[in-house]
């Protein structure tokens, strides 16, 4: 501590006496420290140019940090001059605190805990009010000693108050990205880590790390690879940071298939990167109760364990809660707007089946994109191994299995926060690298002709391959080259066939096209009428060789499409190949006595198609990504 002992002499109370006035082993090094290390960056690499702590023989202090008028201040205690004990160990009053909209003033303390770590935590000024009931449980519960006189509560108010200190940071409830900062509870990383702290008392995400990056690597890294499903939890942790970096949408994918598979065990894989096992978190929840825990993983990626265990009725809308990226804005009690939750989150879910399951059960209505905010992949990789490609080497799948869950909770939280600690560096280059990727994936997986819904999904698949990349490019992984891309290009690959095969949102338009034709058939008017008769649903009419049954546009947007999109509607038949439109347009004219209406014609082949198979156009598209996944 070079440059120490001439800064001490300046050390005196803002009355001018001397700062500690009763001493106590006085060492002439500064061996003994008691004042709180610099604010900064606490993962470790050069600490910002905030403040230098200065020793006064056997203290540390911050150096704009002054003993308050009528207190004195050693390793162990404060008490003020007249001996009425405040608090042990001494905490100091090291910066006040106000929030990113210049409220919710409060005063940062720092202490050091009976580990001798450095601690601090930043309280909210409220809390001197009254008895500061709420003020005093915390910092017990944080270790600290307080007195509970009436003498000793006055004093710990007037302490924290008559404190000044000189730095002003700012305080958020937020976890995730501020600028070019990340935010988590206790931690801050990136250029502006001496200058914010997160605020929140609890947060529903906590900041767990066993092992190191090397272990991480050695056990959990070498033991996925080649696993395509663990690869990809493991690369959409990842990529959870990196949504705001492209400015992209918030969403999940599902792991469903049967038990025992291996399902909640790709989601520890996932919690591995950050959050460790604890922060699995279940779908026992309904909409309102996942706000807060949603917000909690801003930017970080969230666990949703065992869709079954959630009410059917709660499922889609916690799917499309998730993915909207914000909750409602609720009323307090004098029906003032009170604070909306917002997060960004990339979100992985397991389950025996697909969500829309869970929808229909509950006869809700599959919203159109409902399924497309949480993709569906399928657990079994088809080797014999469940959720497994490769036992490398174990007895069976389920020795693996149990292996790596060990390995995934004994090694966890040190790649996380590596990754965004290169992330934080060059927030730029990290931009460039996944945007490149991302669009070299959905060029090379994307058919030209497909509707926006798979090129929705394939973006998410691609952010989720580009952030595994970086991860290893950081070399954090111990992955080859190309290893994160290949997962996501083989689930893409699974999730456009398993589209086709089960009919996904494609099929369920198609048929609600067949169900009110057939419905319909009556108010169909066929030959050439010279007007349209009332009640009339549209004309079936003969167009080389096919038939069409052209639909009115006010009965598409009313009858056909009550229960979905029209645009999208139109969207489907359109992939499936029974739309016949006008150049450049979806709608057809077609003459009506003098007038010379749109339409929209589908063709009457569209009846013929069994329900539960689709259309020539899709399948086309799943099998060309299937061999660009192979
Ligand atoms: N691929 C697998 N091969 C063999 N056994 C497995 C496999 N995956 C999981 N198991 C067995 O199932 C147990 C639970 O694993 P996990 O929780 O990952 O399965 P799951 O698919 O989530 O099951 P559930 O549907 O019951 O939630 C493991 O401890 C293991 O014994
Ligand atoms: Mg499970």
């Amino acid at each position: 501590m070079e440059g120490l002992e001439s800064k001490s002499e300046v050390l005196v109370r803002a009355d001018g006496k001397p700062r500690t006035k009763r001493k106590k082993n006085v060492q002439e090094d500064a061996t003994s420290v008691i004042g709180p290390p610099p604010l900064r960056n606490t993962t470790g690499g050069d600490p910002p140019p905030v403040q230098e702590p200065i020793a006064i023989r056997d203290s540390v202090f911050p150096p704009d940090w002054i003993v308050p008028d009528g207190f004195y201040v050693e390793p162990d205690a404060i008490r003020t001059d007249e001996d009425v004990f405040v608090a042990s160990p001494a905490f100091f009053v090291v910066a006040s605190t106000s929030d990113e909209h210049n409220r919710n003033y409060g005063r940062m303390l720092t202490w050091r805990n009976s580990n001798g770590d450095w601690q601090e935590w930043v309280m909210d000024m409220p809390l001197l009010d009254g008895g500061m009931k709420e003020l005093r449980a915390e910092l017990l519960r944080a270790g600290l000693n307080i007195g509970y006189s009436g003498q000793e509560k006055k004093a710990l108010r007037e302490y924290i108050l008559s404190s000044k200190p000189i730095r002003h940071i700012t305080s958020t409830t937020r976890t995730g990205w501020r600028e070019d900062s990340f935010v988590l509870p206790g931690l801050v990383i990136g250029s502006d880590a001496g200058n914010i702290r997160f605020a929140g008392m609890d947060s529903h995400f906590g900041l767990a790390k066993r092992g190191d990056i090397k272990s991480w690597k050695q056990i959990v890294g070498s033991m996925s690879a080649k696993n395509s499903r663990l690869v990809f939890a493991i690369s959409a942790a990842f990529g959870s940071p990196c949504l705001k970096i492209l400015n992209a949408e918030s969403g999940g994918f599902h792991f469903r298939g049967r038990t025992s598979v291996g399902k909640t065990t790709a989601l520890l894989a996932g919690a591995s990167v950050i959050g460790g096992p604890e922060s699995l978190r279940s779908w026992r929840t309904t909409a309102n109760g996942l706000e807060t825990i949603a917000e909690a993983h801003n930017d970080l990626p969230l666990m949703l364990d065992e869709i079954g265990q959630c009410e059917p009725r709660q499922v889609g809308e916690i799917a499309y809660l998730l993915a909207n990226g914000q909750g409602k804005t609720r009323m307090d009690a004098d029906a003032n707007a009170q604070k909306r939750y917002r997060w960004q989150v990339l979100f992985l879910s397991s389950g025996e089946e697909k969500l829309s399951r869970y929808l229909e059960r509950a006869n809700v209505v599959v919203r159109g994109g409902q399924e497309v905010r949480l993709l569906d992949i399928e657990a079994d990789a088809g080797q014999g191994y469940g959720i497994l490609d490769d036992v490398k080497g174990f007895e069976s799948s389920g020795e693996f299995i149990d292996a790596f869950q060990h390995a995934a909770k004994s090694n966890y939280g040190a790649v996380g926060l590596a990754f965004l600690e290169r992330l934080t560096t060059d927030v730029d280059a990290a931009r460039l690298f996944i945007q490149i990727r991302v669009q070299q994936f959905v060029s090379a997986h994307v058919p030209a002709t497909s509707p926006g819904e798979v090129g929705r999904a394939a973006s998410r698949f691609a952010l989720v391959a580009a952030a595994g990349e970086l991860a290893s490019h950081y070399g954090l992984t111990g992955w080859l080259p190309g290893e994160a891309t290949s997962a996501a290009a083989v689930l893409f690959g699974g999730w456009m066939a398993s589209r086709g095969d089960h009919g996904f949102d494609l099929e369920r338009r198609l048929e609600l096209v067949r169900e009110f034709v057939r419905e319909n058939l009556s108010r169909f008017a066929s030959g050439k009428p010279r007007s349209m008769p009332d009640g009339c649903a549209g004309l079936i009419v003969k167009d080389r060789g096919d038939e069409l049954y052209l639909i009115l546009p006010s009965v598409w947007r009313e009858e056909v499409c009550k229960r979905d999109h029209p645009v999208e509607v139109i969207r489907s038949v359109k992939e499936a190949g029974f739309l016949v439109s006008d150049a450049g347009r979806v709608d057809k004219r077609h003459r009506v006595g003098s007038l010379n209406p749109y339409f929209y014609a589908i063709r009457a082949s569209i009846l013929e198609t069994p329900g539960d198979k689709i259309g020539p156009g899709i399948a086309e598209n799943a099998a060309n990504a299937e061999n660009t996944a192979a």
